[in-house]
């Protein structure tokens, strides 16, 4: 059998299940969306929102690319901030990094990738802000763990630099910002960092508003 064809049989399973629960499923869930949750997560197939955390469909807005990144030219990126803060009114915007990232792993060598190297610049000046603390670390695998738990916390920053975010703290205390890491050996989330709403200063990317 074509490997796709295991997807879309898996999909018809799924929905004649959802509907075996509660025949109303689809017609409810058609309805519309509320989730509390903007996900910002690396596009890593081992790292699926919905299925580490156990949510359901309607649960968390999605957002993934190579390393979770947080770039501020990246008009795919804002529009989902920008729709999940604005229209959704999301309560908490969680950045979801994992150890093993290869995304981060790359940025912490110096070949050359081709194309993805000006992705991967974005990661390469977080490596190169925290060179000598993570160069302090002898060990390899703890130094690329320290790297991955650096830069979640930068995109973290990124976030809160935001517009966006910025507003929306303004006027209504939200959304808080979580800065997680998936530990792949043990299939648990660690907490990095936390911000909410007053708890962020910078003399520099902080935006007064009329
Ligand atoms: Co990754």
């Amino acid at each position: 059998m074509k490997d796709y064809r295991k997807l879309l049989l898996n999909n018809k399973a799924w929905a004649s299940a959802r509907l075996e629960v509660d025949e109303h499923y689809f017609d409810d869930l058609s309805k519309g969306q509320s989730p509390l949750f903007l996900w910002i997560g690396c596009a890593d197939s081992r790292v699926p929102a919905e299925e580490i955390t156990h949510a359901d469909p309607g649960e968390i807005f999605v957002h993934r690319n190579v390393a979770n990144m947080v770039v501020h030219t990246d008009m795919n990126l804002l529009s989902v901030l920008q729709y999940a803060v604005e229209v959704l009114k999301i309560k908490h915007i969680i950045i979801c990094g994992h150890y093993n990232c290869g995304g981060v792993k790359a940025a912490m060598t110096n070949k050359d990738f081709g194309l993805i190297n000006k992705w991967l610049r974005n990661i390469k000046e977080v490596y190169e802000k925290h060179y000598d603390e993570l160069h302090a670390i002898e060990n390899e695998q703890s130094r690329f763990n320290a790297m991955v738990e650096l830069n979640v916390k930068e995109q973290i920053q990124n976030l809160a630099k935001t517009s966006i975010v910025q507003k929306a703290w303004k006027n209504s205390q939200l959304p808080h910002l979580h800065g997680w890491v998936f530990d792949i050996h043990k299939g648990e989330i660690k907490e990095v960092v936390n911000i909410s709403a007053g708890e962020w200063e910078s003399p520099v990317f902080k935006y007064e508003f009329e």
